[in-house]
């Protein structure tokens, strides 16, 4: 399916129709969304246990559901309260909020809906008409992973850098913003975070970092959209001057010409808070580009890429930082969840900060200092020993740093992470720590050339590897290479408790509730959703979704019941993938059916005869991997996110091809149009590639019959 986005006009209907409509009994109050510090802050406390006022439920983000009706014992009895379509698909990753009666969730292209948490009706939509170009600005996918919530206003993240504050009751924008600073306005920023509200203030970072970027969080004022503060988290060329002190001091970690490539360091996901220490912690991305001989050459730590910092909540001042990966070259972001707890760690009482990034270390750190407790490598890894030094760094493996030594190296965990954006969940009942893990390992390796245009991924790796590289790579043929599971981890012994089986090849989000379960899903195309013992693993209940699960769920109550809504869907539809997006709510006793699903459509290959030589086919091979890779590459043999390209009926026709591919047909669905760098003779090879690829695989085919 195409042209899934509605206009503004048929937006206007839907608001019309809510408004002469009478209001919904189960909306009690007559402000929506009267979210307020005090309120955040109780619930952080045990009050309001009901809601999830913000994207982690509380400002600990430990993502817990205090309501414990649906148990161990009556989870057999869980059933579809009810489920709603959303208009867009690819990949939902947002956890909905709770206020008041009212859900509000983000889906992908940053569109927003409000539904009724009783019977599901559809309160508004909102969709912020984002360009479908900017779809090519992003690495991964045109999601959004939740909104905010704060006096009666809903927040949300837009792709194209927006920032927006809608009014809770009617969806309609109050105000909004471009979150990019004129003097970076060349790069090509993206949202997909979540924005958090501290004290009146929305803070919000921003992707790209594969592009050329230069990172950074802003906080703007909640009424107005004014900005109160703005913290870079890598130094500008010193020859600017420096924004603070602080840049100063990472200016010194550097070398080269950084800033005419960005630096990177994008906050583009977990951002918390503290209230108590009024400190907003920030979770910093990978360098641009990844190869860091490339982008500080002879090394460097590179402040603060690979970070969790610390900085004030009232005006963004700087005030501690834990680098979990000097040098970054990995693609290592620190940008996965951060969470807070109360840990009993010898002895006494420690309040701390956790993470468990790309990089397989299980970090926990004091909040209030930044001081290491621990690291531990929860996955292997092959850039370290394992270790981390009296210092506070990891114990390297010296050929990791491919740039340098200009071998090819596999690295485990590789840049997918062994645990990306997917929400991760503690249970203070039983002290574990429920985290999505994928066990990957990858060749990493220099780019032969590097020539980087602003506003195009870049990333400085590449380059062939040997053939024999998993043998000969000491320990590399041992790397677990398995699936996606859910690990449960003891965050103060510092182990492993229990694992799930393989469930897909991406995580997907999970919720420990006091319940004693743990709910998570499956990110395959025939997707489910189950609930497992929070303190064995064991599985209690699982349905079907119809549709990848990748988001997390989350739990609320209302008269009385408690529910358990999850975001589904997940890749471009076709090419195996059904999608199916919805949110699907469940309760105690819930019989609504979801409609059968359509038969995904059967893969055939049916390419045109070959048409090219070797030589263009190689040209096109390079093409591809320069231009189409990001996007398509990883969908090989895979049901990946986006179309598998080899299934193409267009390969049939050079017009058809160059229709999407040079003049940009599928543009508003987020495939850009290539005609401002490819020549129709280079379509022409990659076609040729691609037609190539399939014959390969007829070829495969037959020999496997
Ligand atoms: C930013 C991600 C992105 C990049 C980069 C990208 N594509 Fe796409 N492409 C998509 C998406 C998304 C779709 C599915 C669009 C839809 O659902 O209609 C798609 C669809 C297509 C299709 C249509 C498939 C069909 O159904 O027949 C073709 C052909 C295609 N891409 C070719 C290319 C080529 C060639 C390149 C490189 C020159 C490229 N794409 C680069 C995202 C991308």
């Amino acid at each position: 399916m195409t042209g899934f986005r509605i206009g503004a006009g048929l937006l206007g209907l839907t608001a019309m129709a809510f408004a002469a409509a009478p209001a919904p009994a189960t909306a009690q109050p007559t402000q929506p969304a009267q979210v307020d510090e005090a309120r955040l802050e109780a619930a952080a406390g045990g009050g309001d246990p009901g809601q999830w006022m913000s994207v982690g439920r509380t400002y600990d983000e430990q993502r817990f559901s205090p309501l414990d009706q649906i148990d161990t014992e009556t989870v057999s009895d869980l059933g579809l309260a009810w489920y709603a379509d959303v208009e867009t698909q690819r990949g939902q990753e947002a956890t909905p909020l709770f206020i008041d009666g009212v859900l509000y969730v983000s889906t992908a292209w940053s569109h927003v809906y409000a539904f009724d948490g009783k019977t599901g009706e559809q309160l508004w939509h909102y969709d912020p008409e984002v360009p479908g170009e900017v779809g090519g600005h992003g690495c991964c996918d045109v999601v959004n992973r939740g909104v905010a919530a704060w006096n009666g206003k809903i927040y949300v993240g837009v792709y194209d850098a927006r920032l927006v504050a809608l009014d809770a009751a009617t969806g309609e924008e109050v105000w909004s913003v471009n979150t990019v600073a004129e003097q970076d306005s060349k790069w090509p920023y993206t949202i997909t975070g979540a924005p958090r509200v501290v004290n009146g203030k929305v803070v919000i970072g921003n992707g790209g970092a594969e592009f050329g970027v230069r990172g950074f969080v802003t906080a703007f004022d909640a009424e107005t959209g004014d900005v109160v503060w703005r913290f870079y988290t890598v130094p500008d060329n010193p020859a600017n001057g420096f924004e603070n002190a602080a840049l100063e001091m990472a200016a010194e970690t550097w070398n080269g010409e950084w800033w005419t490539l960005g630096g990177g360091g994008t906050v583009w996901d977990a951002i918390i808070h503290d209230p108590e220490l009024n400190l907003v912690y920030l979770g910093v991305g990978n360098g641009s580009p990844w190869n860091a001989e490339f982008r500080s050459p002879g090394g460097g730590d590179n402040l603060f890429l690979s970070s969790i910092v610390a900085v004030d909540a009232d005006t963004g001042e700087y005030v501690w930082h834990y680098q979990e990966t000097p040098g970054e070259t990995w693609d290592y972001t620190a940008t996965q969840p951060m969470m807070l707890a109360d840990l009993e760690i010898g002895g006494e009482t420690r309040r701390v900060i956790m993470q468990a990034p790309k990089n397989g270390f299980f970090y926990v750190l004091d909040a209030a200092t930044g001081e290491l407790i621990s690291g531990t490598p929860y996955t292997a890894q092959s850039w370290t020993t394992g270790e981390i030094d009296e210092s506070g760094r990891p114990v390297f493996v010296e050929g990791a740093f491919f740039g340098r030594t200009g071998e090819p190296f596999i690295v485990a965990p590789s840049a997918q992470g062994a645990h990306a954006w997917h929400p991760w969940s503690y249970s203070p009942e039983t002290g574990l720590v429920y985290l999505p893990l994928v066990e990957t390992a990858a060749v990493m390796g220099p780019a032969e050339e590097y020539n980087p245009v602003v506003g195009r991924a870049n990333t400085g790796t590449g380059g062939g590897a040997p053939d024999d590289i998993w043998e000969t790579q000491p320990g590399a043929a041992d790397l677990p290479r398995g699936g996606a599971r859910l690990l449960a981890w003891d965050p103060v012994a510092r182990e492993e408790i229990w694992r799930t089986d393989i469930k897909g090849r991406v995580g997907s989000g999970a919720l420990a509730t006091a319940g004693g379960l743990v709910f998570s899903g499956s990110p395959e195309l025939d997707g489910w959703l189950a609930a497992l013992d929070a303190e064995t693993g064991q599985e209690l209940w699982r349905q079907d979704t119809e549709a990848g699960v990748v988001a997390a769920p989350m739990s609320y109550e209302l008269g009385g019941v408690q529910y358990v809504a999850q975001l589904v869907g997940y890749g471009v539809p076709g090419y195996g993938n059904s999608n199916g997006s919805r949110l699907l709510v469940y309760t105690l006793g819930g019989t609504q059916t979801l409609p059968p699903t359509p038969p995904a459509p059967e893969l055939v290959l049916n390419p045109p005869e070959q048409f090219a030589e070797a030589d263009v086919i190689a040209d096109g091979q390079a093409l591809f991997t320069d231009n189409c890779a990001m996007c398509h590459e990883s969908s090989f043999g895979n049901r990946g996110l986006f179309p598998d390209l080899r299934y193409s009926v267009r390969l049939n026709s050079q017009e058809a091809f160059d229709a999407v591919v040079l003049a940009g047909a599928l543009e508003p669905n987020g495939m850009i149009a290539f005609g401002d760098r490819l020549q129709p003779a280079d379509t022409a090879a990659i076609r040729a590639y691609l037609v190539d690829r399939a014959h390969q695989q007829m070829a495969a085919n037959a020999a496997r019959q």
